[in-house]
């Protein structure tokens, strides 16, 4: 008999669920991805970057009840959703009032349903006329139409919103857009990468001012992949240097720039950025898994290694060292605003986040103050360049009938909410992490 351990969590810590706009919506037509995903589809099968087109996605616009009733059904006690940029604004300086409204009946669904709101205004996609003017790169144009929206949200949206993410992995959108190729606009630029990167901390900054100016009380934090990265060669020196230059850049110099307000290298050259400073209530940490640097250049995977669907290595110690490594920067209270894995084994869907859960559980033991988890995602959605092959939810998805069905993991979590916690100990599945 394996020995079982009990884990309860601190009273009050919040049981939530994640999911963005875009990969649930649907119709998004007036968003950037939308363009490039028909862009991609006009190309050759073998050279296109986004498998699929996102298209009615899971048609939450129109089924969002439908979403928060089984939401209400798990418990879930925070959702993290996001609003699109582009249904707000279509066009510049025009605000589409009716999807104002429909946002807020949406916020409203679910303060009916006991959910609170954990709202977030920028995750990956921008409206179609602002990319076309060089999208995060030419903060110029972005920031005072950025400022624009987050006002008019603010203003209509903002008493139904309990907790505020200006920005969706402010350190991905750059990375995988400048560096990587993995995102629109797929380009090879470090110093786009830069300007990008400069922006999205404009953007946190300035938003943070418009919210508190509107709601002094409201905490505003940021959804952050913290990435976890490991020298492929434990002993290669370039691997370790990669290492450490990439953690600098992508993952300590947005903190950084919050603590003194200043740009440091490679991003900037030390200079001050205006509204930056103190611009953060509380740090969300998005975490998947560890992955290696072999000189500059990221590995995903090594052979041996046991992957999700996405390729990403299971590591649940990685999110204990992340937590350690922000603690150590920040007295700021800590929200995991992301983690989940992509699956259609719902034994390991449930390990998963078991592990994962333990390791958050070890962190808040030690002291560290933690506030809450949102597992990604409440329902199986339109993961990006990948498509609809993903399964991260804890709701399955029939995307030929756009039934919903809870899964095994949904009634596994609902479990975990009411009792604050829950019992370790569960023999190994056949796909054990
Ligand atoms: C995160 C994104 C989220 C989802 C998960 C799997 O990086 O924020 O939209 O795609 O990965």
């Amino acid at each position: 008999m394996p020995q079982t351990e009990t884990y309860r969590f601190p009273p009050g810590f919040w049981w939530g669920t994640a999911a963005s706009a875009y990969q649930v919506e649907g119709g998004n037509r007036h968003s950037d991805w939308f363009w490039w995903e028909k862009r991609e589809m006009s190309r050759e099968p073998g050279q296109r970057r986004i498998r699929e087109p996102c298209g009615r996605a899971c048609d939450h616009w129109n089924r969002y009840a439908e979403d928060y009733d089984l939401a209400g059904a798990i418990g879930v006690q925070v959702h993290r959703l996001s609003i699109e940029w582009s249904r707000i604004y279509p066009r510049e300086g025009e605000v589409d009032r009716e999807a104002l409204e429909h946002y807020r009946d949406m916020l409203g669904a679910l303060h009916r349903r006991g959910i609170k709101v954990m709202l977030c205004l920028n995750h990956f996609t921008l409206p179609l006329w602002i990319a076309s003017r060089g999208g995060y790169a030419n903060g110029n144009d972005l920031l005072p139409a950025f400022a624009d929206y987050v006002e008019t949200v603010a203003e209509r949206l903002g008493d139904l919103v309990e907790l505020w993410l200006p920005l969706n992995e402010p350190n991905v959108v750059p990375t995988a857009g400048y560096l990587g190729r993995e995102m629109p606009p797929f380009r090879f630029s470090p110093l786009s990468f830069a300007r990008a990167f400069r922006t999205l901390m404009a953007m946190q900054g300035r938003a943070y001012r418009i919210i508190k100016n509107h709601f002094p009380r409201a905490p505003v934090g940021v959804a952050y992949s913290y990435f976890h990265l490991q020298p492929l060669r434990p002993q290669n020196i370039a691997d370790e240097l990669g290492r450490k230059l990439a953690h600098l850049t992508i993952n300590r110099r947005f903190f950084q720039g919050i603590a003194s307000g200043r740009i440091g290298l490679p991003l900037g050259m030390g200079e001050r950025m205006a509204d930056l400073e103190g611009a953060l209530d509380f740090v969300g940490i998005n975490y998947y898994s560890t992955a290696y640097m072999k000189g500059l250049f990221p590995v995903q995977s090594k052979r041996g290694d046991r992957v999700t669907d996405m390729g990403w290595i299971c590591y649940p110690r990685g999110l204990y060292e992340v937590i350690r490594d922000i603690a150590g920067q920040t007295s700021l209270p800590l929200i995991i605003t992301e983690n989940g894995v992509a699956t259609t084994d719902e034994e390991f869907r449930i390990r998963y986040i078991r592990e994962h859960l333990e390791e958050v559980h070890r962190a808040t033991a030690e002291g560290i103050d933690i506030r809450g988890y949102m597992y990604w995602s409440l329902t199986d959605n339109y993961e990006w360049q990948h498509g609809y092959g993903k399964r991260f939810g804890l709701i399955q998805i029939d995307y030929a009938t756009l039934k919903r069905k809870l899964k095994e993991s949904g009634r596994w979590y609902a479990r975990v909410i009411r009792e604050n916690g829950f019992e370790s100990g569960v023999p190994a599945g056949k796909n054990q992490v």
